[in-house]
């Protein structure tokens, strides 16, 4: 799965350097991101003219706190790579204006002339990014209120379970909607109900993940 997802993101910088893509965190993508890094250091792929830009990040924590989903990009990808700083763009928890800080985060995302391929993981109840069920498929970027599961489900990056923060900003389902190719990397067999109904279960925004059958190039990659 994240061989397959790292050379297809070395084709599409081969086809276009200067192409902007979109990220996420979480524990499946860890070995795309190794994957990544390796044909960077054998010299496959260069980052030099790509924009990078996260699906979300946790209200109200710091940078450097290693929950944070800005420190675990940091460490997982783009020290390793000859990505420009200013070029790598997440959502900043600690906005005065969180609202405006949404609002600049789709502009930015806009001026950049949008997503060429974005990676997505898929959340056993259906969400993308932090797009949880009940989530307005016509949504942009906004802030977002954690479902309990999920907090549950991320709780182990965290001291305690208490200290998941609440909310998130998060790139809307119209803004992951956008982009131009969408690859879904989901790992394990806990996934595979997701996978199921995705695959087959009706389009709503109970199950979030279902509208990507509307769009027009889309691969599931699944990992065990
Ligand atoms: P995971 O999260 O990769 O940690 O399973 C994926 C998601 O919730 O989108």
């Amino acid at each position: 799965m994240s061989a397959w997802a790292a050379n297809a993101c070395v084709q599409q910088l081969q086809d276009q350097p200067d192409s902007v893509l979109g990220l996420a965190t979480g524990g499946t993508p860890l070995g795309f991101y190794r994957a990544l890094v390796d044909r960077y250091k054998q010299g496959l792929v260069s980052f030099a003219d790509a924009v990078t830009f996260n699906l979300d990040e946790y209200v109200g924590l710091d940078p450097d706190n290693p929950a944070s989903y800005r420190y675990y990009m940091e460490q997982h990808f783009f020290r390793h790579v000859d990505l420009l700083p200013e070029h790598c763009h997440l959502p900043n928890g600690k906005a005065a204006d969180l609202v405006a800080e949404c609002e600049g985060y789709e502009t930015a995302i806009a001026s950049h002339g949008g997503i060429d391929l974005q990676i997505l993981g898929i959340g056993v109840n259906g969400h993308i990014g932090f797009n949880e069920p009940g989530t307005a498929f016509s949504s942009k970027t906004h802030i977002a209120t954690l479902a309990e599961s999920t907090r549950r489900q991320n709780a182990r990056y965290f001291p305690t379970p208490d200290d998941v923060p609440t909310e998130a900003i998060t790139m809307g389902i119209d803004t992951i909607m956008q982009a131009k190719k969408i690859i879904l990397l989901a790992f394990g067999e806990h996934k595979k109900p997701a996978l199921e109904h995705l695959k087959s279960g009706r389009i709503s925004e109970d199950f979030p993940a279902t509208i990507l059958r509307k769009h027009a190039d889309v691969t599931v990659v699944y990992g065990k």
